[in-house]
């Protein structure tokens, strides 16, 4: 059996920058809420009238992956796409990617599963590595929240969190076993999914009926119970992350790198304590992107490994928790 690996690491982010300042000429909201619920100072928005998308922001990403990876474009042999606002409702951004890329006419999916989406899409990547069946594998996660958010001050207890871009990576067959991807682990709990939703435009709910409620229906706004959210994730962080300790005999003072979903800073210094690691062992870059959603575990690896972070030999543990709920980790020896 073939390990995978991460061979190359690539990210994007839009230009224009978005503070808390900002935010607060448009609703009711402040730099002080903001920072000290979430940790978040500013984020990324794609500007009004610029070709971004979530695709087209995961096709920059992917370009700097590649080339980072040493491969040639026509090494790749699939493509995995994690994004909850992708371009169209359907076909998905997987095949904008082929498109896009100039690839080969490889497969292409799309995973849907919001905040977890990039451990799940590198899971399913790492599975196709493993099995023999691939030997590169294109992993994107990418977001464009900021066209679909409510900016009034209705929206504010969701508004202010997310923010745009997208991070991708190269997954490998590599033959020596005791380094790359050691094991993922992936988890669900369906009965909580109107705790953290975007209802519509969904086939229970289609545009004429959305039109005809007019201003008093905001199903197309993302709706979240952050309270309940927030203490489900820090329950099933640890969880998790014990969960891949333990599947690889490892103990939380082998961790050398822990990568937590960017939701929330608040949780990540939960988790950081919990766990006993020192500020130098968590990476955090929430103060400057926001909540990326799919795009944000690939977004800071990809920094942490461009600020020589991650080093050859580290073990690194990623993880994450969101809407659905859907939670997962990775475990990494880099
Ligand atoms: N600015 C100012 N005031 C605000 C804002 C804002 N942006 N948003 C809400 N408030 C007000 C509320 O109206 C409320 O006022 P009230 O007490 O008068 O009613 C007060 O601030 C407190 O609101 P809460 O929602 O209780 O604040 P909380 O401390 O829970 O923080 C937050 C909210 C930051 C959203 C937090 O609950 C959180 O981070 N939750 C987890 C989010 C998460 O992990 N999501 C998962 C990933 S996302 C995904 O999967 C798509």
């Amino acid at each position: 059996m073939y390990n995978s690996r991460i061979t190359g690491l690539g990210k994007y982010l839009p230009e224009t920058v978005v503070t808390n300042d900002d935010l607060s000429k448009m609703m009711d909201t402040n730099d002080a809420w903001i920072q000290e619920r979430t940790g978040i100072k500013e984020r990324r928005w794609i500007k009004q009238g610029s070709d971004d998308t979530s695709a087209i922001m995961g096709a920059k990403a992917s370009e700097i992956a590649i080339e980072r990876a040493g491969i040639d474009k026509d090494d790749i042999d699939f493509i995995v796409f994690a994004t909850m606002t992708p371009d169209y409702y359907f076909p998905g951004c997987g095949v904008q990617i082929q498109d896009l890329l100039g690839l080969k006419n490889v497969g292409a999916i799309d995973i849907r599963n919001q905040c977890s989406g990039f451990i799940y899409a590198l899971s399913v990547a790492d599975q196709f590595i493993k099995t023999g069946m691939y030997k590169n594998v294109l992993v994107v996660g990418a977001e464009y929240h900021s066209n679909g958010l409510d900016k009034s001050t209705r929206g504010r207890g969701v508004t202010v969190i997310f923010g745009d871009g997208a991070g991708a990576c190269i997954v490998s067959r590599e033959e020596d076993n005791s380094k790359g991807i050691l094991s993922t682990h992936l988890h669900s709990e369906g009965k909580y999914a109107d705790k953290l939703i975007v209802e519509a435009p969904s086939i229970r709910h289609w545009v004429p009926e959305i039109m005809e409620a007019g201003e008093d229906d905001l199903s197309y706004f993302p709706h979240m119970d952050g309270t309940f959210v927030f203490k489900h994730a820090v329950v099933r962080f640890s969880e998790v992350i014990m969960e891949g300790l333990m599947k690889n005999g490892l103990q939380k003072d082998d961790i050398d790198m822990l990568i937590p979903h960017q939701a929330n800073l608040r949780i990540a210094q939960f988790i950081q304590k919990k766990f006993g690691l020192s500020d130098d062992q968590v990476f955090n870059n929430i103060m400057k992107y926001g909540n990326t959603t799919a795009a944000s575990v690939i977004i800071a690896l990809t920094e942490a490994w461009e600020e020589g972070k991650v080093k050859e030999g580290d073990n690194v543990v990623l993880a994450a928790f969101g809407s659905g709920f859907t939670w997962g980790s990775a475990i990494i020896k880099w």
